[in-house]
């Protein structure tokens, strides 16, 4: 990745409308639905309605998930692009290695990000010039130094906007609250970051906001592949 500089002091709306009119059609949000994800969605479709927005549907999410993606779809009158992993290298998998191959080894477990995720990312970028994302500093050790407007030197040196870097978790909540921006329900029954329903469950108040991702990783591991350095 390579920070560029001179975004550190633009403002999240100045940041996507600059994006939006420089790249769309070649420019995309990806979502999975999450706090930031859903408040992005609401940012983008008011600056650009026909921004483009895609998922990962990796055929194990949660139905909460399945849920605020119809809400959203509803409510804001778009398409989401929904990319699925190839059926073929999934099939492969589980007959090799089981349905829940990702609780045997950190190794299961990146074979399945990686054909569940990072292969479908791949397809879902090809001939973008940009792509946005919900990722936030506070998030996690392995995020504290993500840039606003970075170059993303994984997926062929194209520009990764992510606007809300800066932002805490209240923030983005008090936007959601004050926009009216539907949400995933799970997030009321004391999940924070929400993935794949085997890898994801509730935290206790005042723990990490990824320790119920893949609780049973260390914390510099626990990053599914999507946004790996090179
Ligand atoms: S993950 O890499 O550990 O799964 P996380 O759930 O924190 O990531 O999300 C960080 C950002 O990655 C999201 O804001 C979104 O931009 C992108 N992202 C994560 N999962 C998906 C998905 N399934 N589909 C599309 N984008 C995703
Ligand atoms: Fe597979 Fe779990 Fe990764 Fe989802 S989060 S792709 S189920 S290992």
């Amino acid at each position: 990745m390579t920070k560029l500089e001179s975004f550190e002091s633009t403002s999240t709306q100045e940041i996507l409308t600059w994006a939006l009119k420089e790249f769309h059609p070649k420019i995309a949000l990806a979502s999975s639905f999450g706090t930031e994800d859903v408040a992005l969605i609401d940012m983008v479709v008011k600056i650009a309605p026909k921004a483009r927005i895609f998922t990962l549907d990796t055929g194990r999410l949660p139905q909460e998930t399945y849920d605020v993606m119809d809400k959203i779809r509803d409510k804001y009158k778009i398409q989401i692009e929904t990319y699925f992993p190839e059926a073929a290298s999934v099939e492969r998998m589980v007959n090799e290695k089981g349905y829940n191959l990702f609780y045997h080894s950190i190794e299961n477990r990146k074979e399945c990000c990686g054909v569940r995720k990072v292969e479908p990312l791949k397809r879902a970028l090809k001939g973008l010039k940009a792509w946005i994302t919900g990722l936030r500093r506070e998030q996690s050790v392995t995020r504290s130094d993500v840039a606003k407007v970075e170059i993303d030197d994984t997926h062929g040196g194209i520009y990764k906007i992510n606007p809300l870097a800066e932002w805490t978790r209240q923030q983005v909540w008090d936007y959601i609250k004050k926009n009216g921006v539907p949400y995933n329900k799970l997030h009321d029954q004391g999940y924070l970051s929400i993935g794949c329903d085997p890898c994801t469950r509730a935290v206790k108040p005042g723990e990490d906001e990824r320790a119920g991702r893949w609780w049973w990783e260390r914390p510099d591991q626990k990053e599914c592949g999507l946004h790996l350095k090179k």
